[in-house]
């Protein structure tokens, strides 16, 4: 596959996982899946009729059309197929895969893979009141961009309130270190315009608990 950051998602994907991929798009993550024999069972869903009618050419064109059912869906609300264990949802936004993620009740989800673009701080803390705890961070660069891919399931360990805020610290990942930077120079930069005191003083906690890091 062309792109890291879908391979890096794949990689998370282990063979006993029955896969919805939400927001399939072109279905190249689904097609790749089933290709590889990465998983036993992978269904693909997207709310926009023309990302699946490309998804569908792709798997056609692949050969795929009775290994990867596609779904037009908000999220889960027109998956009619339940016997799913493992959630992916990559390249949106924070609200966007909160609002997915509502209607997960009939559903025995034990594991989430979740590429958020943006408001981790928030993603993590909204799972874990659904009971899903991050089990692993994996940092890829592509296209200019930082992509942040989690694990999140319902036996992972609870995490300190820095991780929460930050990630799990990650030594050996180069990246983590860079996309904490990335991370300062934001909140550096939202704190020169900022005029409200309290928000400039919660700005300020996070430079300093950043600082202890970089
Ligand atoms: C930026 S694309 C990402 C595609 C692919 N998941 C990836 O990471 O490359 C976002 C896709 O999510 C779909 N989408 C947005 N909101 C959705 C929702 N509520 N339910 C299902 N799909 C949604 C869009 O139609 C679009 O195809």
């Amino acid at each position: 596959m062309k792109s890291l950051r879908l391979e890096t998602i794949a990689s998370f994907v282990e063979p006993e996982d029955k896969v919805i991929d939400i927001g399939c798009d072109h279905a190249y993550l689904p097609i790749f899946l089933i290709q590889k024999k990465i998983c036993q069972k992978v269904i693909a869903s997207d709310i926009h009729e023309e990302a699946l009618k490309i998804a569908r050419k792709n798997i056609e064109k692949n050969h795929l059309m009775e290994e990867i059912p596609l779904y037009l869906s908000d999220g889960l609300k027109n998956v009619p197929d339940k016997d799913i264990n493992t959630i992916i949802i990559a390249g949106m936004g924070t609200n966007t895969i909160l609002h997915i993620l509502s209607s997960l009740d009939p559903f025995s989800i034990d594991k989430l893979i979740i590429q958020a673009n943006n408001d981790l701080p928030l993603l993590r803390k909204e799972l874990r009141k659904k009971k899903f705890f991050l089990q692993k961070e994996k940092i890829v660069y592509e296209k200019n961009h930082y992509y942040i891919i989690g694990i999140y399931s319902k036996n992972a360990r609870r995490l300190t309130s820095k991780e929460k805020y930050f990630g799990p610290y990650d030594a050996s990942n180069h990246g983590y270190y860079i996309s904490l930077y990335n991370h300062f120079q934001t909140i550096n930069h939202k704190l020169s315009w900022k005029k409200n005191t309290k928000e400039k003083f919660f700005l300020f906690l996070k430079i300093q608990l950043l600082k202890k890091y970089l």
